[in-house]
């Protein structure tokens, strides 16, 4: 792992609150030396830039999970917009196309400050029945396979992917990928509403950099023994 160009800490809590007055609270008993954090849709939604703005100014690296898919014009004022925010990450989907992913390159690559931008390749919470009703055949691995080949030929620096999928993306794209995965959860947590799920030790196994956790930490009656279990499960 330590050859990998991509840095500890490996675990981003998502802070999927609806409301920032409890995400702040949250997150003043974490660590940013311990954890990431990613603001999505639903926060963000909510709460806009400030929020954002006062979680990298608490020292923490921070995702901005907005996966944009749009033309490829808008989707490149966004990641510049995002990047002016001073993010760790961004990401786009991979399903907008090459034009959409070269756009949003050639935006971050204009920005002072350069996030991590990578793309969402096939949504962990989707199985082969419902790829295949918005009318993408094969199976999620096989969709997964192509969309991250496309999204490096694009230029990202990365790709969100299942755990499952990681070990595959790992042998064909090299260390110098950046592998992210949500879809964790340790043996102890509930599904909800993934599919394509590992544990911690197995997603890191399998070549994930980054290991997206949500509610197995932010709904635990305890979160911080939550993620220190997490932590202890992960290899060295
Ligand atoms: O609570 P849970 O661990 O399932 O949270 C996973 C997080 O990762 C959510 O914030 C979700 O939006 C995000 N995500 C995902 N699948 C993707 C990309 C992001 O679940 N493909």
């Amino acid at each position: 792992m330590q050859d990998r160009p991509f840095s500890p800490p490996r675990i981003v809590v998502a802070l999927d609150f609806p409301d920032p007055q409890p995400a702040l609270r949250f997150v003043q008993q974490l660590d940013p030396q311990r954890c990431r954090i990613k603001v999505g849709k639903e926060l963000f939604t909510r709460a806009g830039t400030s929020v954002v703005e006062r979680l990298t100014g608490s020292g923490f690296d921070l995702f901005l999970d907005l996966k944009f898919h749009d033309i490829p014009n808008t989707v490149a004022g966004a990641c510049a917009a995002a990047a002016d925010l001073g993010v760790w990450m961004i990401n786009v989907h991979a399903l907008g196309g090459r034009r959409m992913m070269e756009a949003a390159r050639s935006a971050i690559d204009r920005c002072s400050h350069r996030p991590l931008l990578t793309a969402v390749t096939i949504l962990t919470s989707m199985n082969e029945n419902a790829l295949h009703e918005i009318g993408l055949q094969g199976t999620p691995q096989q969709n997964v396979r192509r969309l991250a080949a496309l999204a490096r030929e694009s230029g990202m620096d990365g790709v969100v992917c299942s755990p499952h999928e990681a070990a595959e993306l790992r042998r064909q794209h090299g260390a110098g990928f950046c592998l992210v995965t949500p879809g964790v959860r340790p043996c102890w947590a509930g599904k909800g509403d993934q599919e394509r799920i590992m544990t911690p030790a197995e997603a890191c196994r399998s070549g994930a950099d980054y290991l997206v956790v949500g509610r197995p930490v932010t709904a635990a009656p305890d979160p911080l023994k939550a993620l220190a279990a997490i932590e202890e499960e992960l290899p060295g």
